[in-house]
């Protein structure tokens, strides 16, 4: 709450602006009965007839500027909303960019996408209307109310006296709406996952024949919607009539007492008409409490849970004094570091030593703690305990930005945006010379498929690359990192879909590219046997070392890897004979 009103300070004036066009307009609309009355009782039963086309005049008037106002009114209130929703958004996006892995490794994305979207929306009701309505229906209904009891208080007290039965049915409308709407954007944030989920995997569903399963989960998800909305229908059709039924009561009721109060001489008929408009300026703020009341409810719901954003803490925090080195040569050294998700350890007492301008590389089974091994260096995560140093410097001290800027990756999961291939591979980097921007991709075997496309570079792929084969992603992505020209690069199984010459070649280009330290994750040996030191992982424990020689004098698993590849090769050279 305090969070937008600290937005909404900044639209004051806008506010103010707005105040004054709805005190304005709730003036001239009470003068609008008021000139009926004397319309009735002087023009009509008095016979004065020279004033009426003074009170038309006076009418038209009031209509008009009433028009401005009411103009003037929902603009300042749009803007201001329309203003303060897209500052928030941004807002809540900008603190969305800062939070780290761990974030994302427990919130899904359509979760995310409701609270940019719906809640923003939520919020953005809220500011628009809600408050606006909140406020002019309560001056209507003082105001009103205050008139009517001048001009007859017996009546004005009778009809006062039905406003709380006409309020409680609208707040427990509004109440058991609410609750059901807690519910209907609860499942709208899942079955947006379900739907998000089901079309970025779609080509998992049909490789595994399983849409009619997608289907039916979705169907069900679509089905409780369904239910829950007939459940907030069954509410309104329970409770509106009701409301509907009470506003009428109350008109009939004041036509009668007041008909007999006018027969009795004790009012005009004209006050009488002028009470009959009044009448509705109290009951339409009863009728709209549960509307209004409904909006504010959801915009502080969404508030919460946007509030929720906020109060996440980035775990990777930039450290009070950041070092920036003045010269950055990429020598990554690892300190008795251990590491774990959640309490569960991944990597345990893992030492390695870096030299600038060599390379290493990292093999072992699935699940064995590689990847999180090299998120450590790029401080994706932070290390339980031990320490990471680059140049001497733990990385926990240095200047984020700089470490990360020194730092290329290619991960394990590739991810193209919807866009160009050269904005794929430039992403963001400003300034790029052309010849740099065709030697990595030359360098990464992207040239040459992409001279072959009728667009060239501006070739525009899918939200997931659709267009290409694994391997020309991961060949794109390839080119990103070796445009960024980095100290250190990382290569997380970047060339797992390539085919045995095309990893060659890149392999090759990447040794010319000297004085780049470079981590390589691999499950070739024909990946990794160039590198200066090997290193096999298990359970997050290295359990052999050395460069590709002694791995083999070793007679240990590498040399077992190699065994079982090179032997499927003589094997398929064998068959190729026969
Ligand atoms: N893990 C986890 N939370 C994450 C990432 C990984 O708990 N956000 C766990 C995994 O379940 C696994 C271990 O950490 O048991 C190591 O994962 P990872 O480093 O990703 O393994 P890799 O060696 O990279 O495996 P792969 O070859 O499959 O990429
Ligand atoms: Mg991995």
């Amino acid at each position: 709450m305090r969070r937008l009103a600290s937005y909404m300070k900044r639209y004051k004036l806008f506010y103010v602006i707005a105040l004054l066009m709805i005190s304005g307009s709730i003036t001239l609309d009470m003068f609008n009965p008021y000139l009926i009355k004397r319309i009735v009782d002087e023009v009509i039963i008095d016979g004065q007839v020279h004033l009426f086309s003074m009170i038309i005049t006076a009418l038209v008037a009031i209509t008009i500027s009433r028009s401005i106002f009411g103009y003037i009114k929902e603009y300042s209130f749009d803007l201001s909303a329309s203003r303060i929703i897209m500052e928030l958004r941004q807002d809540m996006f900008n603190h969305i960019q800062k939070l780290s892995f761990s974030y994302f490794d427990k919130t899904n994305t359509g979760e995310l996408m409701s609270r940019i979207k719906d809640d923003t929306e939520n919020i953005l009701n809220a500011l628009a209307f809600g408050i606006m309505l909140l406020i002019e229906q309560s001056l209507y209904f003082i105001v009103a109310s205050i008139l009517l009891f001048t001009l007859n208080w017996k009546l004005a007290l009778l009809t006062v006296l039905i406003m709380p039965i006409l309020a409680y049915i609208a707040v427990n409308l509004e109440r058991k709406v609410g609750e059901t709407y807690g519910k209907i954007s609860d499942q709208r944030a899942a079955l947006n996952t379900t739907a998000q989920e089901n079309i970025a995997g779609v080509r998992l569903v049909k490789a595994f024949g399983r849409e009619k399963f997608e289907i039916r989960k979705f169907l069900k998800q679509n089905r409780y919607n369904y239910r829950l909305n007939m459940e907030q229908a069954k509410v309104w059709s329970k409770y509106y009539p009701k409301i509907e039924f009470l506003s009428n009561v109350v008109l009939v009721m004041v036509i009668t007492v007041g008909g007999f109060f006018v027969i009795g001489n004790e009012m005009t008929l004209g006050t009488l008409v002028a009470f009959g408009n009044y009448i509705f300026m109290l009951i339409w703020p009863m009728r709209m409490i549960g509307w209004i009341t409904n909006i504010i409810a959801q915009c502080y719901a969404s508030i919460k849970k946007v509030e929720k954003i906020f109060e996440e803490e980035p775990h990777i925090k930039e450290p009070d004094k950041p070092v920036r080195p003045e010269k950055f040569m990429g020598h990554v050294v690892f300190k008795d570091v251990s590491f774990e998700y959640n309490g569960i350890t991944v990597l345990k007492n893992i030492n390695i030593d870096v030299r600038p301008g060599t390379t290493i590389a990292i093999m072992g089974m699935t699940g064995a703690g590689k990847t999180s091994l090299i998120n450590l260096i790029g401080r994706f995560y932070d290390v339980s305990s031990g320490n990471v140093y680059i140049d001497g410097i733990d990385v926990r001290n240095m200047d984020l930005n700089v470490l990360r800027s020194n730092i290329s990756i290619v991960m394990q999961d590739v991810f193209l945006f919807s866009d160009t291939i050269e904005e794929n591979i430039k992403f963001g980097v400003k300034d790029v010379l052309s010849e740099e921007f065709i030697s990595a991709s030359k360098d990464s075997k992207v040239h040459g498929f992409v001279s072959k496309m009728p667009y060239k570079y501006k070739t525009l792929i899918g939200e997931r690359g659709v267009g290409l084969s694994g391997g020309q992603k991961q060949r794109i992505s390839i080119s990103r990192a070796l445009l960024r020209d980095s100290k250190i690069l990382i290569l997380d199984d970047a060339t797992s879909s390539l085919d045995m010459d095309t990893e060659y070649e890149i392999q090759k280009s990447l040794n010319e590219r000297k004085g780049m330290t470079k981590f390589i994750i691999a499950h070739r040996v024909s990946a990794v046997k160039n590198a200066d030191e090997i290193i096999i992982l298990e359970d997050g424990e290295i359990v052999e070392r050395g460069n590709h020689q002694q791995l083999i004098n070793l007679k240990g698993r590498y040399y077992d890897i190699y065994n079982h590849q090179f032997g499927s090769m003589t094997l398929y050279d064998n068959e190729e004979v026969v």
